[in-house]
């Protein structure tokens, strides 16, 4: 979980339970990343994964999209737009070959890409260190792409997973299949091992998924109030205020699921497809909004099943999903 809530402590201690914990390389120069990973290091031994956003091509019509965004939103967001500052809206490519010459040599148990395909180059160089890759996908036309590349497993991320969608083939405003359907029709699709995300947050949703095919489970949204999460205090208090969960372009241009808010309400018909752009436009709004404790104008990122994500040490968490799992999985006659 990029944008700092998946910290080193987090992945560290769900590591030492041993479950495996990713890195996020997104939004961090490659040096910062270098930090996390000397900081990881410090802290456990246990294997952990890294996880890097396949950069966009750059754009100028999409670029453009974005320039006129600015407008729109800067007109909602009024006084409050020159307090906080939008921001530019730039291309960046997220330093992503750095990102893959540490992963090289850093050799993490498993690299997992997202927002499109590593080429064959990247993953081939990674085979060759004997770094398996995961690609994250959101239908099966998009699990096919991946197998055609040879990657090693695939993040078969439903509909009801927090954060942005992976999606790299259609980007229409489409609603796309949820989880248990999408393992069934990625099943049908490939012989990959599938690691199912997706509103996942307890171990009855484990055995759940272990049952429709996957091989293992990814949870995120379940660890954003474990104590280790970087979850910042505005976005910890917005789980318990009854706000549904909505996908929304409105934040980076890019379809991402969160909780509802007014930004999200205004910006509904308006927000263009135009990512990176939109991230850096409103990255300072964003900033402003965190420190400034408004939920209103944060991005709230969070799946289908926050109010079941519980408060407690990171460690304590897996240790209970792994006993509920079981208790499913090996039931007492
Ligand atoms: C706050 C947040 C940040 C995320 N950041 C990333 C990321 O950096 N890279 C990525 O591949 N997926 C990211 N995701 C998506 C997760 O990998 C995963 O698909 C999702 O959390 C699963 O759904 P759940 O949140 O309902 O468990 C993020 C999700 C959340 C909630």
């Amino acid at each position: 979980m990029a944008g700092g809530i998946s910290t080193p402590a987090l992945v560290s201690a769900v590591g030492e339970a041993r479950a495996l914990g990713f890195l996020a390389a997104g939004y961090l120069s490659a040096d910062e990343l270098r930090a996390d990973i000397e900081e990881l290091r410090a802290l456990s031994t246990a294997p952990f994964g890294l996880n890097v956003f396949v950069p966009e091509e750059p754009s100028e019509p999409r670029r453009q999209l974005a320039v006129e965004y600015a407008e729109e939103l800067g007109a909602w967001l009024g006084e409050a737009a020159s307090k906080a500052g939008l921001g530019e809206p730039r291309y960046s490519d997220d330093e992503y070959d750095a990102k893959v010459a540490i992963a090289l040599e850093v050799r993490p148990s498993l690299v997992s890409f997202t927002f499109g395909l590593p080429s064959d180059e990247v993953v081939v160089s990674l085979h060759d260190v004997g770094v398996p890759v995961a690609v994250t996908v959101t239908t099966a036309a998009e699990a096919e792409q991946a197998a055609a590349r040879g990657v090693d497993a695939v993040v078969v991320q439903g509909w009801e997973a927090g954060g942005h969608r992976g999606s790299f083939l259609d980007d229409s405003d489409v609603e796309q299949p949820g989880l248990l359907s999408l393992l069934r029709l990625v099943a049908a699709t490939t012989r990959l091992p599938m690691i199912a995300a997706g509103g996942i947050a307890d171990g009855a949703a484990v055995a759940g998924v272990l049952a429709a095919g996957a091989t293992a489970a990814m949870l995120g949204t379940a660890f954003m109030l474990t104590d280790e999460a970087g979850t910042s205090p505005v976005h910890r208090a917005a789980f318990s205020q009854g706000r549904a969960s909505v996908v929304t372009r409105a934040y980076t241009g890019r379809r991402a699921r969160g909780l509802d808010n007014e930004l999200i309400r205004a910006m509904r018909a308006g927000a263009p497809s135009a990512y990176p752009e939109v991230h850096y436009l409103t990255s300072p709004m964003r900033a402003a909004a965190r420190a400034g404790g408004d939920p209103e104008r944060l991005h709230l990122w969070a799946g289908q099943c926050s109010a079941l994500a519980r408060q407690l040490p990171a460690g304590e968490l897996v240790r209970q999903l792994d006993l509920e799992t079981r208790t499913i999985r090996e039931p007492h006659p």
